[in-house]
């Protein structure tokens, strides 16, 4: 494998890999990135032009798909919309790049028998009781709750049957909740910090009981190179690394980190049909392909989040108003 595709490669997840991969392969890349409002190219800077491309463009445009694909040797596909609250108020473009999307780029890879990865979410598997002793396996069964996760979910499906019927070169990975630099201020991490860095109240949904399970970005990027190096063709992969939090701890600990009394949040109308806790079981990963996250210390790495916010204004700045007034219109109100 020489090059490789990266859809959405200008956001969060994606850019974080795109770095990952440029700083320890030798492949080269090819971002394909619609830069809607999640997109950003300046998470991109910096990078070796002689082995970097960047592509502007739909995962949906069958014409441009064909020859991308065409041309590489896999694709990594990270391209979505991704933000749940978002998914509540319009489900239209979720279902137009999480379903058609995914089904355009599968088509091409079949067409021209290109190895496809495809990344996806823990939130496919519904919810878990704060007490269950189970945490997700690559056996649970599928049970989204919202919009945005039944779109992934119906996405993982299509490839999960393209494997089967038309034998496409197939992987797929389901993580959990990623933290660390370039995360849209729309996220509860770097929305809670850059409202704390502007002087604003960190917003609680309801009580703030509800549980993610916490993985650094640069982690979940290395068990997917892992996956698409090493892993089996066919083959689902949790990516996770026991980080359990709850939102009020995450909270709390964000108020202390910046000096500020734990107590300092308001809490805001909770979301429509809101997950209770994910928890994700990796055993698979670890045993059969022996890979282990690196970022084990949430706490060191919510605290370099933290610097990373505060050094890079200029990144997040132009997005924060937009941000906060399209919650506002969506009704987010102190409770
Ligand atoms: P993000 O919203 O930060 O980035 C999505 C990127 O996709 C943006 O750059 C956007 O411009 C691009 N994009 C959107 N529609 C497109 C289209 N039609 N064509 C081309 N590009 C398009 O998302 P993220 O948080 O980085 O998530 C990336 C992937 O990881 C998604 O598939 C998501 O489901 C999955 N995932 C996210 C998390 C998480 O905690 N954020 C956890 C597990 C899995
Ligand atoms: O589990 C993986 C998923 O994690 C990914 O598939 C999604 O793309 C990603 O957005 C994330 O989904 P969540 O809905 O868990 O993430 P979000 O950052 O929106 O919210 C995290 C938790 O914090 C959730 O319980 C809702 C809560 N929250 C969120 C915001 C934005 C708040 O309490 N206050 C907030 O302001």
């Amino acid at each position: 494998m020489r090059s490789i595709v990266v859809t959405g490669g200008a956001g969060f997840i994606g850019s974080n890999f795109v770095h990952h991969v440029l700083r320890n392969t030798d492949l080269t890349v090819t971002v394909l990135d619609k830069l809607t409002y999640a997109g950003n190219v300046a998470s991109l800077e910096g990078l070796p032009p002689n082995r970097f491309t960047f592509v502007r463009g739909d995962i949906a445009d069958d014409e441009l798909v064909d020859e991308l694909v065409g041309t590489h040797d896999a694709v990594v596909h990270f391209a979505a919309e991704s933000h749940n609250d978002n998914s509540l108020h319009d489900p239209a473009p979720f279902l137009q790049t999480n379903v058609i999307g995914t089904y355009t780029l599968i088509e091409a890879c079949r067409r021209h028998g290109t190895r496809f990865h495809h990344i996806s979410t823990d939130e496919v598997y519904g919810d878990l009781e704060l007490d269950d002793p189970e945490r997700f396996t690559e056996s649970t069964p599928y049970n989204p709750s919202s919009p945005y996760s039944s779109t992934k979910a119906a996405s993982d499906l299509l490839v999960r049957a393209w494997v089967r019927s038309f034998g496409l070169r197939a992987t797929l990975s389901n993580c959990s909740n990623n933290y660390g630099p370039y995360q849209h201020v729309e996220k509860f991490i770097p929305r809670q910090i850059t409202n704390v860095l502007t002087g604003v109240r960190p917003k609680l949904y309801g009580a703030g009981e509800n549980v993610r399970d916490w993985i650094h970005a640069d982690d979940h990027s290395s068990a997917v190179l892992t996956i698409l190096t090493s892993g089996v063709l066919g083959e689902t992969y949790l990516i996770g690394a026991d980080g359990e939090q709850n939102n009020r701890a995450v909270v709390e600990l964000i108020l202390e980190l910046v000096g500020q009394p734990a107590d300092a949040y308001d809490h805001v109308v909770d979301r429509a049909g809101h997950d209770l806790r994910y928890a994700i079981d990796w055993s698979k990963l670890r045993t059969e392909l022996g890979w282990r996250p690196r970022f084990s210390d949430f706490r060191a790495g919510l605290e370099a989040t933290i610097a990373w916010y505060r050094d890079n204004e200029a990144w997040w700045g132009p997005q924060k108003a937009t941000t906060e007034a399209r919650y506002a219109a969506q009704g987010q109100v102190a409770l």
